[in-house]
C-alpha cells in the first residue's frame, strides 16, 4: 500500500461559536496573527510530505479558493518592496501542492462533509485535517506522526489528547488497551458523551489518517448526535474489528473553534 498521499480538509461547518464574524467567511479563514487557520493546516500537511490538498467548502468558500489561487495583480503590486517576502511562504505552498474542491451542501456533520469528500480522494487511504484544531509541536507535525504510524501498522490512526472529564461532552472519546506507551488499539468510541457516561478521557482531536473503507462504512451510517453524521459512529465500526488506533500525540492545541482557544492560540503564536 502506498503512504498517505492526500489530506482531506472538511470547512463546511457552521462555525456558530464565532458569529457574527462567520456569517460570510468560514471559520478556517480566522487568523492566527497574520496567516489563516487553513495555510497552517495546509503548511503542517506538506511537513507530513502530503501535497495534494482537497477542500470540502460551504456557503462561503471564495476566501479559501482565492487564498490558494494565483493572485497576479497583488504580485505585481508588492515586487521588490519590503512586503515581498510576506507571501513567501504562501506561494511556496502554491507552487508545491495541488488544490481541489468539492462542496457539501448542506453542513450534515463531520462524517457526511467526509464522505462529500471521497471524489476528491478515491480508493485510497488520507488524512483528514480540522484546521480549526490548531497544533504545535517540536517535529513535523501531529500529521507526520499519524502517517507514520499508517505506514506502520496499515489501519486508521486518530490523534487524540487527555481532557479533564468536565469536557467529554465536547469530543468523542475513546476507550482502548494501551499497545505501547501513549498508543492505544481503539475498542469504543462515544460521540460527545457526558461525563458520567464516558468511557475515559481520551478525547480524539482534529487529525485523522482514515483507510478508504470508511466511506462505504459513512454511507451506511445513520445520522446519530444531533442528527447529524458522525465520523465516530463510522470509526466505531472499523473499531470494532480491531483497525483504529489511537495516538497520544505529542504537542499542544489550541480549540481555535472557540473564541478563547484561538485568543490563546494567537497569543501563543505572537509571543514565540
Ligand atoms: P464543528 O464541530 O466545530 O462545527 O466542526 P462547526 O459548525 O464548524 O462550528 P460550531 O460548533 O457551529 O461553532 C468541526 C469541523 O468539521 C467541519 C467544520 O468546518 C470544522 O472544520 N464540518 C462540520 C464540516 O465540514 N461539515 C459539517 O457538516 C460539520
Amino acid at each position: 500500500m502506498p503512504p498517505i498521499r492526500k489530506c482531506l480538509f472538511p470547512a463546511a461547518g457552521y462555525g456558530t461559536r464565532f458569529l457574527p464574524v462567520t456569517k460570510a467567511m468560514p471559520k478556517e479563514m480566522l487568523p492566527i496573527v497574520n496567516r489563516p487557520l487553513i495555510q497552517y493546516g495546509v503548511e503542517e500537511a506538506a511537513r507530513a510530505g502530503i501535497f495534494d490538498m482537497a477542500f470540502v467548502t460551504g456557503r462561503n468558500q471564495r476566501a479559501l479558493e482565492d487564498h490558494f489561487g494565483s493572485s497576479r495583480d497583488l504580485e505585481r503590486h508588492i515586487a521588490g518592496s519590503k512586503r515581498e517576502s510576506l507571501l513567501d511562504d504562501l506561494c511556496r505552498l502554491m507552487r508545491e501542492c495541488e488544490f481541489s474542491y468539492t462542496r457539501q451542501l448542506e453542513p450534515r456533520g463531520l462524517g457526511h462533509a467526509i464522505l462529500t469528500g471521497e471524489t476528491l480522494i478515491g480508493d485510497q487511504a488520507f488524512a483528514v485535517l480540522l484546521a480549526d484544531d490548531f497544533c504545535v509541536t517540536e517535529d513535523a507535525g501531529v500529521l507526520a506522526q499519524l502517517s507514520a504510524l499508517y505506514d506502520e501498522h496499515r489501519c486508521s490512526v486518530v490523534a487524540i489528547e487527555e481532557v479533564p472529564k468536565a469536557e467529554t461532552s465536547s469530543y468523542g472519546i475513546v476507550a482502548g488497551e494501551e499497545l505501547a506507551p501513549g498508543l492505544y488499539r481503539v475498542s469504543d468510541m462515544v460521540e460527545k458523551p457526558e461525563p458520567g457516561e464516558a468511557p475515559g478521557n481520551l478525547a480524539v482531536i482534529g487529525r485523522y489518517v482514515l483507510t478508504p473503507d470508511i466511506f462505504d462504512i459513512l454511507r451506511s451510517t445513520p445520522p446519530g448526535r444531533n442528527d447529524e453524521i458522525q465520523i465516530t459512529d463510522a470509526l466505531k465500526t472499523q473499531a470494532r474489528e480491531g483497525k483504529v488506533l489511537a495516538w497520544r500525540f505529542q504537542g499542544r492545541r489550541f480549540d481555535c473553534g472557540s473564541v478563547a482557544g484561538f485568543m490563546a492560540a494567537n497569543a501563543f503564536v505572537w509571543n514565540n
